[in-house]
């Protein structure tokens, strides 16, 4: 009998459900071209959803996606709902309860894609990084006091616990040896100013790199790692930091990648149910216009297969979206790929059907 998973989709807000539209017709075609069934389950979460019916993450709804094999999102933030309730309510609450401790966001610009860095290819932007996507600032601890008062007191506090740190600097480690590149992994931290908390993310770092000689360690402040980002690229093979500063340099890392319309990212529970997204967000403004780029959210569903195991049929995902950013769109921004997100999709899944990358 053949494998089967059982996905849940969340298409969700804005562009959302176009480009997932486009990232469930590859992930089909990948799964019958290698001989695996796909069951995709449907969530009408998000922002509609929310103003019709006041729910955001329904406990049934949670129980249903433990129960999944994986999870692809579309976007989540739609204008007529206050910043920060799908976000916590939603994507957050997410990643949190399913314990997805990873954020792993790979920066890598394929041939045929421009960067606005100079003198930089594709032989120059490869990495990956690994965020942290269960502590730090995002676990919501702080609070107020004398709120809307001249004395008003907000604080809001970073969580950073050897078991998580850890945990996700050995994620890194583990990542980086099989990834097999340049073999070197960057601890991307604040040692000079966060003294408490980079205190222990330093010394996790080197504790687990001893486990890991064929590995070699650097070390980079926040602000040096966007420096370098942008000066030296190269240097980079697997970064790893906390939730916030993950946060923001995976922008700066989409940028430089080509933009929002390829990034993709993964939250990983290495011992549970992930969840793949496009890192770009819902797009309002081009819903419903069919110029969104699909190639983040294909990119995502790439890492998906990756995650069940299904190296064959991501490798396959890879190579025709390659072969697409090569011979075909000229240019990766919505609206100027001189093609429909439809066709975008077409074209990838039929490169995938043809077995191009001959994986
Ligand atoms: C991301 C997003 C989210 C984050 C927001 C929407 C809560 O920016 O996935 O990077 O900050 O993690
Ligand atoms: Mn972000």
């Amino acid at each position: 009998m053949e494998k089967s998973y059982t996905i849940a989709v969340i298409p969700g807000d804005g562009t959302g459900p176009e480009v997932v539209d486009e990232g469930v017709k590859v992930l089909s075609t990948a799964a019958q071209s290698h001989g695996f069934n796909l069951d995709f389950v449907r969530h009408p979460l998000g922002g509609e959803h929310y103003m019709k019916t006041g729910e955001i993450l329904p406990d049934h709804v949670l129980a249903e996606l433990r129960k999944t094999d994986a999870i692809f999102l579309g976007a989540i933030g739609h204008p007529e709902v206050k910043p920060g309730i799908l976000e916590k309510g939603l994507l957050l609450k997410m990643r949190f309860e399913l314990d997805q401790y990873i954020n792993l966001r790979p920066v890598k610009l394929y041939e045929g894609v421009s960067t606005p860095l100079k003198d930089k290819g594709p032989e120059d932007i490869d990495f990956v990084v690994v965020r942290e996507n269960s502590e730090g600032l995002y676990a919501g601890a702080g609070g107020t006091l004398k709120r809307n008062t001249p004395d008003e007191v907000a604080v809001q506090e970073s969580i950073n616990t050897r078991k998580g740190v850890e945990r996700c600097i050995r994620f890194a480690f583990d990542y980086c040896r099989s990834r097999n590149k340049k073999k070197k992994i960057t601890l991307c931290g604040k040692t000079n100013v966060l003294t408490y908390a980079f205190d222990l993310w330093e010394r996790a770092f080197y504790e687990v790199a001893r486990e890991y000689p064929d590995i070699e360690t650097d070390y980079a402040h926040v602000d040096a790692t966007c420096m370098w980002m942008v000066k030296n690229p190269e240097w980079f093979d697997v970064i790893v930091t906390d939730n916030m500063f993950g946060d923001i340099i995976t922008d700066l890392g989409a940028m430089i990648q080509g933009g929002m319309g390829i990034a993709a990212g993964g939250n990983i529970n290495p011992e549970g149910v992930s969840m793949f997204e496009p890192i770009g967000g819902s797009a309002p403004r081009y819903a419903g216009k069919q110029i969104i780029n699909p190639l983040a959210a294909i990119s995502s569903a790439q890492l998906l297969l990756e995650d069940l195991g299904e190296e064959k049929a991501a490798a396959d995902i890879e190579a025709a979206i390659k072969k697409v950013l090569k011979d075909d769109i000229k240019d990766v921004s919505a609206g100027r790929m001189g093609y429909t997100t439809a066709q975008v999709g077409d074209m990838v899944a039929e490169y995938v059907k043809t077995g191009i990358s001959g994986a």
